[in-house]
């Protein structure tokens, strides 16, 4: 408990543990909101603009494996309730937070900080996190959270409103890919899990990173980031800050969707940097296959002129692998890829 970063963060210099080697800390070189991460209007979908919509989104998907959506559909009121709820819950009293904390990776609905390797990694990580399932629904909700009160009833709504607005995205990502309706729709995107980050702020954001450079493992990833500055895209060589907007859900691709459309659509590098002003919270959204889901390149998506890039695989395998690999995004993919 003593060691989550909002326990003891007050007016004390950045430790040396906290510190990265030059190499991989952001430095102080400004990295400001961009505008070039595609913003789709999701109201648009349902009218004569479909088409439109659903090439700007596969557009998106290849370029940046990132987008925005706004107009869609989760009502703002629900939305702010809910990141109220989170950052409520990273400040209440240090024993009421204890019941949820725990050390072991393998407990569903977690506290915990940094890392799931908080032992054995080199550098911690400047952030606190709260994790749990969400489907099946009534079986996953007695064990969130009992405080605030509203949690879970509020997180609730919140969990099924994320979800149909994942499976309406994942719906027109199939459109755009040809599949059939409902492709991403059963064991693709069965399980869910809610990830809450808080990032207290921080003495020195030149030094440190709330989450270091990686690849979202799942299938596609729904993620409000509140309207704090700290989520950057690595691409081209260069990282690029995404633009917190009003009641936007930043959206981005996992490593089973590149897999599955045969590298067409891109799971991009990512990373969040923390600020010395205000603390952050942000709730990821991450829609996963369920354990035993074989993940494998779709024919369809697979070229005349090209072979499958991937192997066959269960989703439990490819998470057993990326949590032995944490740090190392180059290599999550490596295990799976066919080399012809
Ligand atoms: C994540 C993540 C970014 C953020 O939780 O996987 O990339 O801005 N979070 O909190
Ligand atoms: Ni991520």
């Amino acid at each position: 408990m003593e060691k989550l970063v909002s326990n003891w963060f007050n007016d004390q210099p950045l430790p040396q543990s906290y510190i990265f080697p030059p190499e991989t800390r952001p430095g102080n070189h400004v990295i400001p909101g961009c505008s070039t991460i595609p913003v789709v209007d999701l109201s648009k979908a349902s009218g004569h603009d479909r088409t439109g919509i659903v090439q700007q989104i596969l557009k998106a998907s290849r370029e940046f494996g990132f987008f925005q959506v706004v107009n869609h559909g989760v009502s703002e009121n629900l939305v702010n309730d809910t990141m109220n709820l989170f950052k409520e819950f990273f400040e209440l009293p240090a024993e009421d937070k204890a019941s949820v904390y725990s050390e072991d990776p393998k407990r569903p609905c977690r506290l915990y900080t940094s890392s799931s390797n908080y032992e054995t990694e080199k550098v911690h990580l400047w952030r606190d996190n709260l994790r749990h399932p969400c489907h099946p629904l009534e079986e996953c909700i007695k064990i969130w959270p009992q405080k605030p009160t509203r949690y879970r009833e509020t997180v609730a709504a919140y969990s099924i409103e994320a979800k149909k607005l994942g499976l309406r995205i994942l719906e027109l990502v199939a459109e755009g890919l040809g599949l059939s309706s409902g492709f991403f729709g059963d064991k693709l995107s069965e399980s869910v899990l809610l990830s809450v980050n808080h990032y207290p702020p921080c003495p020195d954001p030149s030094l440190t990173l709330g989450v270091s450079k990686h690849c979202d493992p799942n299938l596609l990833t729904i993620l409000h980031q509140g309207d704090v500055h700290g989520l950057q895209v690595y691409k081209d060589g260069e990282w690029i800050g995404v633009e917190p907007l009003h009641n936007a859900f930043v959206v981005n691709i996992g490593h089973q969707l590149q897999i599955i459309s045969n590298n067409k659509l891109k799971s991009a590098e990512h990373r969040a940097v923390t600020n010395s002003k205000v603390s952050r919270t942000t709730a990821a959204f991450f829609i996963n296959p369920s354990d035993d889901c074989i993940i494998e390149p779709v024919k369809s998506l697979i070229d005349t002129d090209e072979s499958p890039a991937y192997r066959a695989f269960r989703f439990k395998e490819f998470l057993l692998n990326y949590v032995s690999i944490t740090g190392n995004p180059e290599k999550s993919l490596e295990p799976f890829k066919l080399h012809v």
